[in-house]
């Protein structure tokens, strides 16, 4: 019955009905709720044929192509004895049976919304509250960021899961952390390698900054794995906070560096009880004759405490090898 009336509502749209892939439900065990009873109040009877008798501007039915249109799956709004337009939308028969204006509105999702933004997220964590477990009191939850502000539910294909377009969509709010995108040294986001969920969980973590992993070391060594450890010789601020040195998003120094070194090594170390101060060469390797001193002056730190993030050579203790 339900799979006859959607059939009838994709002809109407002049729709080819695509034959679904393999429909049979497994990634999110969560969304199994018990199919509603719809005699309770308030639904229409023939659920989206009636809503597509009005609403059949073709942008609409991209919902058809997409894991929430399949019938097959009994958890989906379309998915046999559940409520189809209404399962997201909230009951709508008295919104279908009023001719003309002051129509009862329905549940209206996104920016232009009268309905309060928990309610509207209320409707989708029915079914998807184990999708997203730590929602409740995260940045985006408490700040009244909903789950239609960055998913597009009607589309084919939804702009946020998709690594090459997922920066435009966080970048409509996050105008700051895009701005530092543009920047010399900087992930490769733009150029669609990896998106802001590389690093970041959007729908929370128990993390600080809402991080994939629960520190941050941990979560730059996830791809990082060089610098992992554990090292023979550790060099304290590694271990302990990448963003001490780096910032995640984008620098105008070269290697994300927050300033460049000596500066960056002198927040910490003192340019007395170095065996010379970095910019007196005398006594260096290399003596204070031109190599020497040319060495020092274009080197910085790092030429030669060249391990940084950690040494694992026997007489590595002061990062040099
Ligand atoms: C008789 C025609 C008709 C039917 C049937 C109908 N709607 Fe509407 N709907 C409208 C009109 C016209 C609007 C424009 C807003 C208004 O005037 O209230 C609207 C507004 C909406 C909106 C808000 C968008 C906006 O522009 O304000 C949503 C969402 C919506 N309808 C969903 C549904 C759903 C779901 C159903 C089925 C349960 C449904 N409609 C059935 C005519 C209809
Ligand atoms: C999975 C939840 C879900 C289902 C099922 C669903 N919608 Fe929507 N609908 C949304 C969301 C979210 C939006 C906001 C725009 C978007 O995400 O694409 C929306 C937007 C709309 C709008 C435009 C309203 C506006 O604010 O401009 C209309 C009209 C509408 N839906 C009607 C329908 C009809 C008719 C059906 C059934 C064929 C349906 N929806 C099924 C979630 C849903
Ligand atoms: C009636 C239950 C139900 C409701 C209501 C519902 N969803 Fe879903 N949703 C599902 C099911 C079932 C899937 C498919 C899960 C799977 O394939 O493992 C899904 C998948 C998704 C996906 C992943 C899509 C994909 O292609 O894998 C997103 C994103 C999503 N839902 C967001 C939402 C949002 C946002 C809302 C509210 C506007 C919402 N859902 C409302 C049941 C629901
Ligand atoms: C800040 C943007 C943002 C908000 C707000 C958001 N999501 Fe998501 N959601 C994403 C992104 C990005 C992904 C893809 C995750 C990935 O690829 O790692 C995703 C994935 C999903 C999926 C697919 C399953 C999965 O975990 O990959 C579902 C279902 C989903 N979201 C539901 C929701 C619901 C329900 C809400 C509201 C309570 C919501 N989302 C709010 C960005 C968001
Ligand atoms: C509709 C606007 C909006 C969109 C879209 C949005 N965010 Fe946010 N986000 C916010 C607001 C508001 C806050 C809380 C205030 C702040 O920190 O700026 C926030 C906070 C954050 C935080 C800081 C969390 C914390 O605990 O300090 C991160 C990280 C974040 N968002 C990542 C993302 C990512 C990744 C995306 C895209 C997948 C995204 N946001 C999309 C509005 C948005
Ligand atoms: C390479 C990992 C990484 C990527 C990719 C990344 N972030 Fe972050 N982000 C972090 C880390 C680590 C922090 C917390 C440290 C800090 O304060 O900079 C953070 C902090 C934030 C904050 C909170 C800022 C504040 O001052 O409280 C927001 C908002 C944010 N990121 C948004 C984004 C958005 C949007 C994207 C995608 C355009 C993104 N991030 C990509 C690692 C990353
Ligand atoms: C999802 C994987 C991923 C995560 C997580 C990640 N990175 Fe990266 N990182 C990359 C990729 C990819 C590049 C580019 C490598 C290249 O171009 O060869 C890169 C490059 C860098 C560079 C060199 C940039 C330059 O301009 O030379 C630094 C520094 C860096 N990452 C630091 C960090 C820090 C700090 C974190 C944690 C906040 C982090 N990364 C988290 C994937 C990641
Ligand atoms: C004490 C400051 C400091 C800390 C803390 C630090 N780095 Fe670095 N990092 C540097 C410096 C300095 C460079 C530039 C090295 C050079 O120019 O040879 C660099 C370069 C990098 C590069 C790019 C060059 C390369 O060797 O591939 C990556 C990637 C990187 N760091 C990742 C990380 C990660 C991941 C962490 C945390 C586990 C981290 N860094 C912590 C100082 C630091
Ligand atoms: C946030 C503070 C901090 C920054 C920034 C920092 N370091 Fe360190 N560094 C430390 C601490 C703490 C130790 C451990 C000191 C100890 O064990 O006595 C250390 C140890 C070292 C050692 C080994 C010293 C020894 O006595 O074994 C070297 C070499 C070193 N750092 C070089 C650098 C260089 C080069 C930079 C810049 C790229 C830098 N550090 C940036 C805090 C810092
Ligand atoms: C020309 C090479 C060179 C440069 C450049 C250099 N160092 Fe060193 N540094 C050394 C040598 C050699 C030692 C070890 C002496 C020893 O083993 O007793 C050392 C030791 C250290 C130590 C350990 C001090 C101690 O008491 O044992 C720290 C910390 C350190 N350097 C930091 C820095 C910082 C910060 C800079 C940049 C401002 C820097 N170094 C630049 C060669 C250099």
């Amino acid at each position: 019955m339900t799979l006859r009336r959607i059939g009838r509502a994709w002809a109407a749209l002049g729709i080819a009905w695509l034959a679904l892939g393999s429909a049979t439900a497994t990634a999110i065990a969560d969304a199994a709720p018990p199919p509603p009873a719809k005699a309770t109040s308030g639904y229409t009877e023939k659920g989206a044929d009636t809503c597509l008798n009005c609403h059949d501007d073709a942008a609409l039915a991209g919902i058809f192509r997409t894991a929430h249109g399949r019938p097959t799956d009994p958890r989906s709004p379309f998915g046999h004895g559940q409520l189809q337009c209404e399962a997201c939308h909230g009951p709508g028969d008295a919104h279908a049976r009023t001719k003309g204006k002051n129509k009862p509105p329905v549940i209206r999702f996104g920016a232009k919304s009268g309905t309060p933004v928990a309610r509207q997220n209320e409707q989708c964590l029915g079914c998807h509250r184990g999708t997203a477990p730590h929602w409740q009191g995260n940045a985006h939850a408490a700040n009244d960021v909903s789950c239609a502000d960055c998913h597009k539910s009607h589309s084919a294909s939804d702009p946020v899961r998709a690594v090459a377009t997922q920066v435009e969509v966080c970048s409509h709010c996050h105008s700051a952390q895009h701005a530092d995108l543009l920047k010399p040294s900087r992930h490769p986001l733009l150029e669609g390698k990896m998106a802001c969920t590389g690093c970041h969980a959007p729908h929370g973590s128990t993390s600080p900054a809402m991080l994939v992993k629960s520190t941050v070391t941990e979560t730059c060594t996830g791809c990082h794995t060089e610098f992992r450890g554990p090292f023979v010789w550790e060099h304290a601020p590694v271990t302990d906070d990448c963003t001490i040195c780096h910032q995640p998003h984008g620098s105008t120094q070269p290697a994300l560096l927050k300033t460049r070194p000596p500066f960056l090594c002198q927040q910490c170390h003192q340019v007395q009880g170095h065996p010379a101060a970095a910019y007196t060469p005398d006594g260096l390797p290399g003596g204070g004759g031109p190599a020497g001193g040319a060495f020092l002056l274009a080197g910085g730190c790092v030429n030669c405490h060249s391990q940084v993030h950690g040494s694992n050579h026997p007489s590595g203790s002061k990062l040099m090898r």
